[in-house]
């Protein structure tokens, strides 16, 4: 079978999308060539797509041209969707008899409320289904060559929202920097430097290196590196924005030595 074949047989296949069910599918990182193929059968499936604003044109243009699309998405300055107002829209057009697709930026399960969602539609008892998609977390390291694990250098990596930094008492950042594992930021650019504040806090070393990836595989896409003392001034001068992953560990280190071979392959991926 061609391989075009073998992926439309994969779609066509897919679990049947019922009338009144609600799908949560993650979107991945931005890129659509990203997207999971039950992500992609979904979308060309759904009456109705709850978007999130992280979640690609891209991603969009594949939903089915007939279904509404819904904007519960909460960037640019502009007023919030509020969580309790996108599950009642969710369990409002799952009871219309729709078939509802949440679509997420990433993995719906990851600091993407997915948890309180699903748990709104089990007491509302609606039936769902969960798609797990790309988190940006490992998307954007990847993206940028930056190993999450590599031997010798780590054993582990913690995933740590950088949201409400500012009060350290919410959550041990200096217990953290203790374990000597990199740690991979979502929503960090905001708090830089109270973060970086807690870590040297907690007895980090100032030099170890710091990456920004900010629209990690879109076109759009930057990074800016730097060491741990240094990350906020770095950050000021750059023109990163959020939606950003910082990486903080040694694991950094592996990217400009990666570099620094792949233009001695001819015709290597950058
Ligand atoms: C509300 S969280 C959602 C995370 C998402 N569920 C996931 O698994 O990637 C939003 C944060 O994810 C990160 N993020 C999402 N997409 C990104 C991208 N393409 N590049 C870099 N960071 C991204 C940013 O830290 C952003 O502030």
């Amino acid at each position: 079978m061609k391989n075009s074949d073998a992926l439309s047989k994969l779609i066509s296949d897919a679990p049947e999308f019922e009338a009144g069910h609600v799908w949560l599918a993650g979107a991945g990182p931005g890129d659509p060539r990203l997207l999971t193929i039950d992500a992609v059968a979904a979308l060309g499936e759904a009456d109705c797509v709850v978007h999130d604003s992280l979640v690609s044109k891209g991603v969009l243009e594949l939903a089915n041209p007939k279904a509404e699309l819904v904007h519960a998405g909460k960037r640019g300055g502009k007023p919030s969707a509020e969580q309790a107002d996108i599950i009642g829209t969710l369990i409002e057009k799952a009871g219309q008899g729709r078939k509802v697709l949440r679509l997420k930026g990433g993995d719906p399960y990851v600091f993407g409320r997915g948890g309180e969602e699903v748990f709104a539609l089990a007491k509302a008892g609606i039936p769902f289904r969960v798609i797990p998609g790309i988190t940006s977390g490992l998307a954007a390291l990847s993206a940028v060559h930056v190993p999450a694990t590599m031997r010798g250098i780590n054993q582990a990596f913690v995933f740590v929202t950088g949201h409400g930094a500012e009060t350290s008492d919410a959550f041990d950042w200096q217990a953290l920097a203790k374990l000597g594992q990199p740690i991979i930021l979502y929503m960090a650019i905001k708090n830089i430097r109270a973060i970086a504040r807690h870590l040297l806090d907690g007895g980090m070393n100032p030099g170890i290196p710091v990456a920004a990836i900010s629209e990690a595989t879109t076109p759009e896409q930057k990074i800016c590196v730097a060491t741990l003392s240094t990350i906020e001034a770095a950050l000021e001068k750059s023109d990163i924005k959020p939606p950003a992953i910082v990486v903080v560990g040694e694991i950094v280190t592996a990217r400009a030595k990666l570099l620094k071979l792949i233009p001695e392959i001819p015709g290597a991926a950058k």
